[in-house]
């Protein structure tokens, strides 16, 4: 079996976004393993109308009603696990990733996910609503995940030039969460290619 290929979903899309920062961090350290490959997906290269497909995803399957969501879905198919970056609305997580999650149903299944949040309390009220959600997609949400609080948030945002290293601290909570990750796609892989 290959390594598992892994996305890393910016899932904020407003000009100066914070999730680039932490994206740019996701993909240099997970570009470091050799048990994974990993690629950069970027909401905004992906736009969507609000919602407005005539049949559900989940019933439509790859059936897909316009060449946006067909270019999407075929995206997020090439992957076996994926990490969400997200910022925290008003205790929830961006109304553009619940968009794009909407659109999509049999790529995502029977694939983990982990999540990389900030906010006052580290997005973990958005992280919870994501677990929730991606259940019914049949994904499998991981507990392990990580959590940028106030302390490094602040500074991180602050910082000019800005280096991904304003995150070190949190490299060995990443590699946890990555190592997890990594074994939940390739046992999930093994188990799809088995059907
Ligand atoms: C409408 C709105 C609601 C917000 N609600 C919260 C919140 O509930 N908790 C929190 O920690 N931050 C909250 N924030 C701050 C955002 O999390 C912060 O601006 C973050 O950088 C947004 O992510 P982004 O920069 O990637 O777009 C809110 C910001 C906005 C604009």
């Amino acid at each position: 079996m290959p390594v598992p290929h892994i996305q890393v979903i910016l899932g904020t899309t407003r000009p100066g976004r914070f999730s680039e920062r932490v994206g740019d961090w996701l993909v240099d350290r997970l570009g470091q393993r050799d048990d994974l490959t990993v690629e950069l997906l970027d909401l905004r290269d992906h736009p969507l109308p609000i919602y407005e497909l005539d049949v559900a995803p989940a019933r439509a399957g790859r059936e897909y009603e316009t060449p946006e969501v067909r270019r999407f879905g075929e995206r997020l198919d090439q992957a076996d696990g994926y990490v969400v970056v997200t910022g925290e609305y008003n205790h929830g997580y961006s109304s553009s990733l619940k968009n794009a999650l909407d659109h999509v149903f049999p790529e995502l299944h029977r694939k983990p996910i982990t999540f990389a949040a900030y906010g006052q309390v580290g997005g973990a009220r958005a992280v919870e609503q994501l677990r929730q959600v991606v259940v019914e997609l049949e994904m499998a949400p991981l507990r392990h995940a990580v959590h940028i609080l106030p302390s490094v948030l602040i500074a991180a945002r602050q910082l000019d030039p800005f280096t991904i290293e304003a995150f070190a601290e949190l490299d060995d909570r990443l590699a946890h969460a990555t190592d997890d990750l990594v074994w939940w796609a390739s046992a999930l892989a093994s188990a799809r290619a088995e059907g």
